[in-house]
Parts: structure tokens; sequence; C-alpha cells
């Protein structure tokens, strides 16, 4: 390691609120059982799972695997856990337990969402959609406009940085907006997008939100009610739980789209815009990963919602000390381009997903490297080619990204920077 990345370690050390017990947070995950370093910062595709999250998988099959709901005790008891975790996520979210729905995925949650917007717009309206998006969150939308006739209009990135600049959003607002749908954080760019505030103005102009959540949720579990989104999603197998999608619908918003599910579905608020049957014992172990956010927030006194946001300010506190020597190192460089920004807005969270490229070595070649060099990493375009496309990149060779969360510890990117030092030269 060079003299100049040693000083920045320094910096990180004395990092005055790094305040994350990061032996206690790791010791609860069977990843790192048994000195186990996996240097891991493929974290934006899919977390590890927490030990909460794979014993309740475990003990659902083996105790509880049955069909739910009816009167014999097994049965009884798995509708009672698949109501908890209703009921826990409910409370961290800061929304009513009919606002929360479980289904396959991000992916099948919004395309549902989008069969339902298709069936009350049609010519006349109009949609946001950015060009800043994972295609999960906007590709269903583009294409249900166009069968329905509604106007698609995009609110794009500044093709240098990458980033959405709300002046360019309001500009596009009209009396005939009827949806804007964005992303809470971009799964390239890192940089946290002013929910509340988009929201607000979408609200303004009398429009619903579709916010997706999946990139920022792994850094934090916000207060949808207090951010005012009309629907907010994640994906639960990149916050350290299950494999399918947390969809948060409010109310208003519910109860104004037609039923997607079943005829006889129609009045049950968290079957009607979830056509698929749920997987029960995910369902079951969905809440397990706020039982590990209470117990990796020792001390603190209150709610779920309360150990949720205890929990959001330790890991982005942790996050961005290991943030800013990757960004500098990276950024010192000539010949690196980070698509992104370079540095944190102030009052938002940069996530620790850096994507960027080099002018030298195409990043297929980075990335093989880097794994030859024992660090998990990739190289792609990540679904979002339209980013790319908008900040120059080639979509088939793509970024270089790597991403973190609050279970990486200093080591790792100690060992992360030295594979760059190599594989850059
Ligand atoms: C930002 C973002 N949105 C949406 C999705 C789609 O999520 P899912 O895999 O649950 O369909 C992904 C998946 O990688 C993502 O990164």
């Amino acid at each position: 390691m060079s003299e100049a990345t040693g000083s920045l370690f320094d910096m990180v050390r004395s990092y005055d609120q790094f305040v994350l017990d990061l032996e206690l947070v790791r010791s609860h995950f069977p990843a790192f059982d048994n000195g186990k370093e996996p240097r891991f910062f493929e974290n934006a595709g899919g977390s590890f799972a927490c030990r909460e999250t794979s014993d309740a998988l475990q003990r659902f099959y083996t105790d509880t695997k049955v069909q739910p709901y009816a009167a014999y005790p097994a049965s009884a008891r798995a509708g009672e856990l698949m109501d908890a975790s209703h009921n826990r996520w409910a409370q961290a979210l800061g929304v009513a337990v009919s606002e929360v729905m479980f289904g396959p995925s991000t992916s099948m949650n919004t395309y549902v969402l989008a069969q339902a917007f298709g069936q009350r717009l049609g010519s006349g309206d109009e949609v946001i959609v950015t060009n800043q998006d994972h295609e999960a969150n906007t590709g269903a939308t583009r294409r249900m406009a166009e069968r329905c006739g509604a106007t698609v209009r995009e609110w794009s990135v500044d093709s240098v940085t990458g980033e959405l600049h709300i002046a360019n959003l309001e500009a596009l607002l009209s009396g005939k907006t009827r949806l804007v749908v964005f992303p809470h954080c971009s799964n390239i760019v890192g940089a946290e997008n002013d929910v509340a505030a988009i929201c607000g103005l979408a609200r303004s102009a009398g429009a619903h939100t579709i916010v997706d959540g999946v990139s920022y949720a792994p850094h934090g579990f916000v207060d949808v009610g207090a951010l005012g989104a009309d629907a907010y999603l994640f994906s639960m197998y990149k916050t350290y739980s299950v494999h399918q999608g947390l969809m948060v619908l409010r109310n208003e918003l519910a109860e104004w789209l037609p039923n997607q599910s079943h005829h006889f579905n129609a009045d049950r608020v968290r079957l009607r815009m979830i056509p698929a049957g749920p997987d029960h014992a995910q369902v079951a172990a969905a809440g397990a990963v706020l039982d590990y956010v209470e117990a990796t927030t020792p001390g603190f006194v209150g709610d779920v919602r309360g150990a949720c946001e205890a929990a959001k300010t330790a890991w982005q506190a942790h996050e961005a000390s290991l943030l800013q020597p990757v960004l500098r190192w990276l950024d010192d460089r000539s010949d690196v381009r980070i698509i992104g920004p370079t540095e944190a807005t102030a009052g938002l969270h940069r996530c620790p997903t850096i994507a960027f490229v080099s002018e030298r070595i195409c990043s297929a070649q980075i990335a093989a490297e880097m794994v030859e060099l024992g660090v998990m990493a990739n190289n792609g375009n990540f679904y979002a080619p339209r980013l790319l496309e908008a900040t120059g990149v080639d979509i088939n060779d793509g970024v270089v990204r790597l991403s973190w969360v609050h279970y990486t510890s200093l080591a790792d990117i100690e060992f992360l920077i030295g594979a760059l030092e190599q594989a850059l030269g």
C-alpha cells in the first residue's frame, strides 16, 4: 500500500461517528463464521443473509411447512408468523399493516403496479420516468404508457455525473402528470435522491409516485410514511433477508388502483396487488432481519422503527468512513472515471456503490483481474443500460461496480485498494 493510502486510513480510524459494533454485526452473519474473510464487493447485487433470516427459514421448513391459516396448530402458527412479518415491517417502515405487501421480486411488483396504472391512465395523461433507474422500475411503466396511450416524459440524468437534478423534474411536471417513477438511489451512481422533496413536488402537481428503494434499503430502512411516497419498493435479498420483494402501497393509491388478483380477492388489501401466491416460508422469515437490527443496536430503547433509525445512523456513518478512501483513491487517478458523485451531497447519503471505467483497460478485464486477486466484484450494465448510454459508457463492457454495506470492514477496504492497485497498474 502506498504512503498516501496509509494516511487516508488514519483518517478513517479517527472518524468520530464510528459507533457501529462491527464484531457484533459480523457475528450475526454465517458468511463470516470461523474467521472467514470473504472480500465481497457485489452487495448491490445481493447481500449476505443474517443468521436470524436463515434460522427463521429453517424453523419454518422444519416446524410449520404446511398450508397456513387453518385451525390445526402447525397451520395456525404458520399464519401467525406470516402476520407477524407484516406487522413488524409496517412498524419498521412507519405505515399501516394493510400497506405492506410481499411479492416474488421488485421486478414483479413494479410490473403488476404498471398493469394496474395502465387500466387507470389514457391519452392526455403523462407519466414521468428517469433514465437513472434499474430497468425494473421504469421498463414496465414505459410499456404500460405505450399501450394505454399516455405520454412518457423522461427526467434525464446529468450526462457527466449521472445525477438527477430536481430543477429538470420541475420543468416536466404539469397538470397532466399522473405518475412520477424514480429511484431513491441508483444501483450505479450511488447518490441518494431527495425522495421527500420529489414526492412533495409530484403531489402538488396531482401525481402519484413510485419509488424504487432497492439500492437504498441495504443502507437504511426508512420511514416511508414520512417520506410521502405512494409506493416504495425494495428487494429483501439485498437487505440481509429472503429472496422476495417488499412493496409498500399506501392505502389511498391501493384503493384507487384496480384489483390485479383473483376477483374474490378484490377486498383483501394484502392480496389485491399480489397476484402470485405468497411464498409462505419467506413471508414468515421476512421479519427476522428486524430482530437482527434490534440485536445489533444494543442499548437502544424504543420500538422497531427507532431501532431502524439507530441502525441507519450507525450503518451510514460506518459506510461513509469506508467510502472516502476508495473514492479518493480512484478519483486521484487521471485514467479512471467514476460514474457518480465523488463526494456526498450535503444532507443526502452517498451509498457505497462505486461504478467506474478506465481509459486504458476494459471493465471486463479489470473485473476478471480483481476476481483473480480474491475480490468478489463484477462488471456490466447491471440492468441500467439507459443510464450508461446517457453517460457515454459502452453498455456491453459496462462499468466495474464495487459495492459494500455496513458489515464490510476496514481490512476489506484495504484489501480492495491493494487489488485495485494491481488491476489498474
Ligand atoms: C435498483 C434496482 N431496482 C430494482 C431491481 C430489481 O429487483 P428484483 O431482483 O427484486 O426484481 C434491482 C435488482 O438488482 C435493482 O438493483
